[in-house]
């Protein structure tokens, strides 16, 4: 008999409330990512979500045991908040988890910046949300713990776990090679804590095969590569490549709401003329996303193929997180300055190369946008996985854009049909778009049917179920059938 239950753990919560200026409690919720992924498998299989709760109006919409029911008017799950004071803030989200462990985990390690603080602060914080998680696990349960933010919860809620419950982690970002991973102070504290786990996932297997070298480096363990075991303290662990997937079909059906009128009103919005052909890039601003390395692409192109200029319109969405980080402020005022300079030097009356789009848009106005444009540019310099390369394919309805790959991004190793770049190397990307724009309609179809065909195959529930059933919990069907 498998668990029914589920305990999400994630650092960033689903819902947020504030407050707006007229004085009334307003709710918001990330587009994108993690937790928009998740949320929709919450609906369905209800449970708990234990998760930081930073809207400036949070607190007033708990209850005494600090949990709120959600979504709001639609009430299906329960979202358990787990408050931090402003120093927790500062050394575990905003040092450890981002200033340590994230640029760590990217091979970027002169970005690292480390104080001992950050290291007591990550500790205790996440023994604060392993007891939350604990206090709402049932011997029913499973208990899955998302990312980076959390490599010691496990330890804590382990301890006082009831029997028959069990405990799985996904971590969303890249696991680098020992020699990388090693540069952090503590690497053993760290990979330990997750070994409390009952099954440690990652998207990619070069991933999984990177945390079982690190595995293999600590006293007391005893490693199978070939099966993904790691054996500790007298448990078994497994670790396994679990793909995250998109829910295609419900992109697809947005998607395909959204005709040419709704695109021209949107387009007119944001001044893109929607006569050109459309290039799009979305991304959460961060230095891992190579948006400055896309902008020199696109400028060499433009340069060097000047049949293009006021052919091509590149839309760039943005997002912005982590802002008190100042590496993260760099890179958004670099990508700025990129955008200002290409559009000063090719820039006419009628036609603006790059239109950068900073605000909200709605997950319609979104998969719209991506139905919309003749030529994704997904390329970062690294990536765990990268959601926007699934979006884009599952939103492609006419099955005619060019998804413009990175290589080193984990979606690279599941979609082969993409024209796949080196975000490094700017002739080569430049040439790309090229291709990608002057590529025969029938290649264009068949390479997206091909995309289109794995992304609804592998989609967001086919990856909780492989997950999940990898911790023993069966049925997954009915639970995900809600
Ligand atoms: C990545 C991480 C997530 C995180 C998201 C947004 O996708 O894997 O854990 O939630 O970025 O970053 P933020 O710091 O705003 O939560």
């Amino acid at each position: 008999a498998g668990s029914r239950h589920l305990v999400v753990v994630s650092n960033r919560e689903p819902y947020q409330h504030h407050y707006e200026d007229d004085g009334s409690i307003g709710v918001e919720e990330p587009v994108g990512g993690l937790t928009a992924g998740l949320d929709p498998v919450l609906r369905k299989t209800r449970g708990d979500w234990v998760a930081w709760g930073d809207g400036d109006a949070d607190a007033v919409v708990t209850d005494d045991e600090d949990c709120v029911a959600v979504p709001p008017g639609d009430e299906r799950y329960t979202l358990r908040r787990v408050w931090l004071t402003d120093d927790e803030v500062s050394g575990y989200y905003y040092g450890y988890s981002n200033r340590v462990l994230w640029p760590l985990c990217h091979d970027l390690v002169d970005r690292i910046e480390m104080e001992p603080a950050y290291w007591d602060t990550y500790k205790s914080v996440n023994e604060s949300f392993g007891r939350a998680a604990a206090e709402r696990a049932t011997e029913d349960s499973t208990v899955w713990i998302q990312d980076y933010h959390f490599c010691l919860a496990p330890k804590t809620i382990r301890e006082s776990l009831p029997t028959g419950a069990n405990m799985v982690q996904f971590w969303h970002i890249p696991w680098p090679a020992w020699d990388t991973f090693r540069v952090v102070p503590h690497p053993e504290e760290l990979i330990e804590g997750l070994l409390a786990n009952d099954v440690v996932g990652f998207h990619v297997e070069r991933y999984r095969d990177n945390f079982l070298e690190c595995a293999a480096q600590l006293d007391g363990t005893d490693v199978d590569r070939e099966a993904g075991i790691v054996r500790i303290d007298g448990r078994e662990v497994r670790v396994g490549a679990f793909p995250m997937g998109v829910d295609a079909e419900r992109i697809e059906s947005i998607a395909d709401g959204f005709g040419r009128d709704d695109w021209v009103g949107l387009a007119e919005r944001y001044g893109i003329d929607p006569d050109t052909r459309i290039a799009v890039g979305v991304d959460r601003i961060d230095y891992t996303k190579g948006i400055p390395h896309r902008i020199d692409a696109l400028e060499t192109f433009w340069e060097t193929h000047p049949e293009w200029r006021g052919e091509l319109t590149f839309v760039q969405k943005s997002s912005h997180s982590r802002s008190q980080i100042p590496a993260y402020q760099e890179i958004a005022e670099d990508v700025c300055e990129a955008v200002r300079r290409v559009n000063e030097r090719f820039g006419t009356d009628e036609w603006t190369p790059i239109v950068h789009v900073d605000d909200y848009l709605s997950q319609r106005e979104l998969f719209g946008l991506y139905r919309h444009s003749d030529v994704a540019l997904v390329s970062p310099l690294r990536d765990g996985m990268n959601l926007v390369a699934k979006e884009y394919v599952a939103a492609q309805v006419e099955e005619d854009g060019v998804l413009l790959l990175s290589e080193f991004a984990g979606a690279h190793e599941q979609m082969d049909e993409a024209v796949h770049i080196n975000p490094y190397s700017p002739d080569g990307f430049a040439e790309s778009i090229h291709d990608a724009l002057t590529m025969p309609a029938g290649e264009r179809r068949r390479r997206m049917r091909s995309l289109r065909d794995h992304v609804r195959e592998d989609d967001l529930d086919a990856w909780v179920a492989d997950l999940l059933e990898a911790a023993g919990l069966t049925a997954t069907e009915r639970l995900l059938a809600g």
